[in-house]
């Protein structure tokens, strides 16, 4: 072929078509499990323990400021998005308390806050886990704060003990028909237990049943085809151990465990990482993302994420290592 013209044109097409280049080598965005991961502005994204809500087309992840230390003012922050790879930092947008009689402290730790929408309040509602200042692990409460727009800044209410159960690691669930629940860590992390919210979800209700007494924590739950999905990690404080899983047909139990549905190098410690919520992606029903936290103890703030997608046959959940992948991996894998 003397004709380098054609050369140039066809030999990247023949690359592209036929897949020899990567996501990156394209620059197509790809989500890249453990390593840094940049908002928009340059630094690594500060949202830990979190989740993410949807809405109006938009993502809202928020999750634990630990810029700055973690017993320091800001609490909470949100970052933005229209994708799910590129991020807008939204800044802190639940700040703790400068009146030092106030619970809600500079000391207190916060952690793994998650926000629902409350459609018949139009409140938006965060829960979090709270330790009072100078207390250690000890208080094991659950706060709630709520703002009337979705980036805040939220107001703290209150703190307490579900049903009179410590509250440690913990999430929110909001079912189809409307009911939300607290997923929560009890008994010195014995037991995890489910609590149904208020109908305004400021407060919970004495529907609070135990999902299962086998020393869990990092809840993260959601629900495929009708049945209910529960994963969680071991107890071993920001050292990483194996996921379980748990599965429902009634979200009040009862609830049946699974072993590790991790796949791939070090998945007998969820890749070194830690459960903290798991994301529907909308448009594309069965597709679920795992999210987790690669902690670093010394520097929270640069603990990593690690995103996977969720394989789910019968009952049967797997999350494999991937060094990277983007949303069309649920187009090419059976859900
Ligand atoms: C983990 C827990 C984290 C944090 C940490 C502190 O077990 O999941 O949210 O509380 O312990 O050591």
């Amino acid at each position: 072929m003397n004709k380098p013209w054609l050369r140039t044109i066809l030999i990247p097409a023949f690359c592209l078509t036929a897949g020899f280049l990567s996501a990156a080598e394209t620059n197509a965005p790809a989500f890249h499990p453990g390593a840094p991961w940049l908002a928009t502005d340059g630094v690594h994204i500060d949202a830990h323990g979190g989740a993410i809500l949807y809405e109006n087309k938009t993502f809202y992840w928020f999750g634990e400021l630990q810029n700055g230390g973690r017993r320091r003012l800001p609490a909470v922050s949100v970052y933005t998005s229209t994708d799910l790879y590129h991020w807008t930092n939204g800044g802190a947008v639940l700040t703790r308390s400068t009146d030092s009689n106030s619970e809600f402290r500079a000391g207190c730790i916060v952690e793994r806050p998650k926000v629902l929408h409350n459609p018949k309040t139009g409140k938006y509602v965060m829960w979090f886990h709270l330790e009072l200042a100078g207390r250690g692990y000890n208080a094991a409460r659950v706060a709630v704060a709520v703002s009337d727009t979705v980036i805040g800044p939220y107001r703290y209410v209150n703190s307490f003990r579900p049903n009179g159960n410590m509250s440690r690691d913990m999430n929110l669930y909001l079912d189809d028909d409307g009911k939300a629940y607290e997923i929560y860590a009890a008994n010195d992390n014995y037991d995890m237990r489910i609590c149904q919210l208020s109908d305004d979800f400021l407060s919970a209700t004495t529907n609070d049943v135990m999902i299962a007494s086998d020393h869990r924590e990092g809840p993260a739950p959601f629900k495929y085809h009708g049945r209910y999905y529960l994963i969680t990690s071991a107890c071993t404080g920001f050292a990483p151990n194996a996921a379980n899983y748990y599965t429902a047909d009634n979200i009040m139990g009862p609830w049946t465990a699974h072993p590790n549905p991790c796949v791939g190098p070090k998945a007998d410690t969820t890749f070194d990482g830690q459960s903290t919520a798991v994301l529907p992606v909308p448009g594309k029903p069965g597709a679920f993302i795992f999210m987790a936290d690669r902690w670093v103890p010394r520097d929270l703030k640069n603990s990593g994420h690690i995103w996977l997608p969720i394989q789910i046959k019968g009952d049967q959940l797997t999350i494999t290592w991937q060094n990277q992948w983007d949303l069309s991996w649920f187009d090419k894998n059976a859900r």
